[in-house]
């Protein structure tokens, strides 16, 4: 489903992807771990149109989407979950899922609208808040659910868990769990390394730009010797 391959992104002078190639097939969740500054949130970005690469190609579903804009791409069916959740906190929680569906037509948009509240019913009981009220584990649910408006094919999600308390925590990966089981398309960042690779079908690890391992997620989660390699302090699980 998304094929990326040898993906070379810079911020000005500095490289912060050296020619990465990492695919995910329709169904899997795969993993995507490594330290602070890997160049985690950089792949993310690159692929959902948000940077636009110095190299390589990303294609999705078959086509060619390198340098795509995010809009198209979320038409397409790609979804990102930004890092730090980026919901609107002025703007209550229906209104922010509203956002979510701009793509849609009307019509589709109202019935998605209510289906987000049957899946996340904790979202209903805040029907009416404004979203800078939500605790972090609500805020979080509510940045899932804004993506999955437009019921995207693939799912990217960039540290869901980061700033959450521990139970909170939980809630998320209960939440992915969900969706794997729901058969979704999920490429997911975590700081919680063992956690997410446990979770997942297949894993890479990412170190300064560049991959270092890549592997199925059992596999790589019982590896210890590669995690205090190459993952070191950053695996809060
Ligand atoms: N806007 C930017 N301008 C310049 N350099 C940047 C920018 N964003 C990221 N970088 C650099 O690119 C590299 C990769 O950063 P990135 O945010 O992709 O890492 P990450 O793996 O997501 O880290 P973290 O775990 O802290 O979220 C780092 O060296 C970072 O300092
Ligand atoms: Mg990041």
């Amino acid at each position: 489903m998304l094929e990326v391959d040898q993906l070379t992104t810079r911020y000005g002078a500095i490289t912060a992807l050296h020619g990465v190639t990492i695919n995910v097939n329709a169904g899997e969740v795969v993993a995507l771990v490594g330290p602070n500054g890997a160049g985690k949130t950089t792949l993310l970005n690159t692929v959902a149109g948000l940077l636009r690469p110095a190299d390589g190609t990303v294609r999705f579903n078959g086509a060619d989407i390198t340098g795509a804009e995010p809009a198209d791409l979320v038409r397409a069916g790609l979804a990102l979950v930004p890092e730090h959740r980026r919901i609107f906190k002025d703007l209550t929680v229906e209104e922010n899922l509203r956002l979510g569906g701009s793509t849609l037509r009307l019509h589709q948009r109202v019935s998605r609208v209510h289906e987000m509240a049957d899946l996340f019913p904790v979202l209903r009981a805040k029907w009416s808040t404004s979203a800078g009220f939500l605790s972090g584990g609500e805020a979080q649910q509510l940045a899932v659910a804004r993506a999955l408006m437009c019921d995207p094919k693939l799912l990217l999600l960039d540290e869901p868990t980061l700033g959450l308390a521990p139970t909170l925590v939980d809630v998320v990966f209960d939440l992915l769990d969900r969706l794997r089981k729901e058969g979704r398309t999920l490429l997911v960042v975590e700081q919680n390394a063992t956690r997410a690779l446990q979770l997942a079908d297949r894993g890479y690890i990412l170190r300064t730009g560049h991959l270092v391992a890549e592997g199925s997620g059992a596999d790589l989660a019982a590896d210890q010797g590669l995690f205090e390699s190459f993952i070191g302090g950053a695996d809060g699980a």
